[in-house]
């Protein structure tokens, strides 16, 4: 008999969208993948490990992490964000972001105990709640703004409370959370002695000159934050998995250990070609933000001239449209698009636990211009 929590799960619905696009020859905008090559930069640096005579990169790499790498996000996080970390026992890198959010729920969590999930939410924290036999308390952010409502949120706080996910730049919703936003939520889990988990992969992805600040920036909570991210978005290189945690040396040991016996390390030549790239990125994530930016304002321009609604992003590659009212669903809606427009986008839907009071649907824009105006010129037949 497999475990009951699992036996629940069902095929994700970022692989059923894109199954679906395969299936109706449509624009595949569902999954959050680029459609380009990651900068060529660093796959020739990730070659140049795997064929190093000098030293074997291919043979398993410390659990925790190479050194180098750990040492590099130190350096950067110190520069780029004035956080003081031990690279030795404050950083575990793990494949992707999605193994440290397991990871870090799986160390915190009990049977029973329970974590605030602010909906929508990216789909594995959910997963990861259950396999810790803990549950998940939903809090929802309302549209348009989807600024997280503090008061619902201690509502939400019961003794069996752990910690609360946060993830800003958001996906889907593309905002970022105010520092007004961040030093109420700071409050909350500080009154009422919890763990914060941040789930922070689109950090670099930030538009119109906004900054991301990690919420590990505020002293208060420095030793109660799991701050999660990951190398996929910044380089473009979703299926390299690099990701890292970090937290305080304690949180940091429990991770680890969960770590250890899950994947135990990371693949090793993808590590150094990752190390080497954040050593001195400055120009690099200028560059990659201009081009996303440009991305964005294509689609979002397009969609304008089309008379259609969406949401501007602040950040990530996500651009939310309400679903028309002549459609029953989000689900309806996406249907109609990948089998007759032949477009395919996400029902936001699929992020919530209750059932939710917008209903959208998410396009990802991290797509080269010929495939987002083609995605345009299918989008003007909505309607029609
Ligand atoms: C909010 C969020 N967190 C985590 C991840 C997963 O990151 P990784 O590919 O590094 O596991 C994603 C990927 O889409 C995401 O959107």
């Amino acid at each position: 008999m497999a475990n009951s929590q699992v036996s629940s799960f069902t095929e994700s619905i970022f692989s059923k969208m894109s199954r679906l696009s395969l299936e109706h020859e449509a624009i595949n905008l569902s999954q959050g993948f680029p459609n380009f090559r990651g900068p060529d930069f660093l796959t020739k640096l990730a070659c140049d490990q795997i064929t190093d005579p000098q030293m074997d990169k291919n043979q398993y790499a410390p659990s925790r992490g190479i050194p180098k790498l750990r040492h590099t996000l130190k350096q950067r996080y110190e520069s780029d964000y004035n956080l003081t970390l031990n690279p030795d026992t404050e950083i575990v890198i793990t494949n992707g972001a999605t193994e440290g959010i397991f990871c870090a729920i799986m160390s915190l969590c009990n049977p029973g105990d329970e974590v605030i999930v602010l909906e929508p939410f990216y789909d594995s924290y959910i997963a990861s709640i259950k396999m810790a036999h803990a549950i998940a308390i939903p809090v929802t952010l309302e549209g348009p703004d989807f600024s997280p409502d503090v008061a619902k949120i201690k509502k939400a706080i019961t003794p069996r409370t752990r910690a609360i996910i946060v993830n800003s730049p958001h996906n889907p919703t593309g905002r970022i959370l105010t520092d007004k936003e961040q030093r109420e939520l700071a409050q909350v889990v500080i009154d009422h002695d919890l763990i914060l988990i941040c789930d922070e992969v689109y950090e670099h992805l930030t538009f119109d000159q906004k900054k991301h600040r990690p919420m590990m920036a505020i002293n208060e909570l420095r030793d109660r934050t799991i701050t999660i991210s990951s190398a996929g978005k910044t380089f473009g290189l979703t299926g390299w998995k690099i990701g890292w945690v970090i937290a305080s040396a304690p949180l940091s040991h429990a991770i680890h250990m969960v770590h250890q016996f899950t994947t135990f390390s990371v693949a090793t030549p993808l590590q150094w070609a990752v190390a080497s790239a954040l050593e001195n990125p400055a120009s690099y994530i200028k560059s990659f933000q201009t081009h996303y930016q440009g991305l964005r304002d294509l689609f979002c321009k397009g969609l304008e001239e089309l008379n259609l609604p969406f949401l501007k992003p602040e950040g990530s590659y996500f651009c939310l449209m309400p679903t028309p009212s002549s459609f029953k669903s989000d689900e309806a809606f996406c249907e109609k698009l990948v089998k007759e427009i032949k477009v395919s986008a996400i029902p936001c839907s699929a992020f919530y636990l209750t059932k939710p009071v917008d209903s959208y649907v998410r396009f990802c824009f991290a797509k080269d211009e010929a495939t987002l105006k083609q995605a345009l010129v299918r989008l003007a037949k909505i309607g029609k």
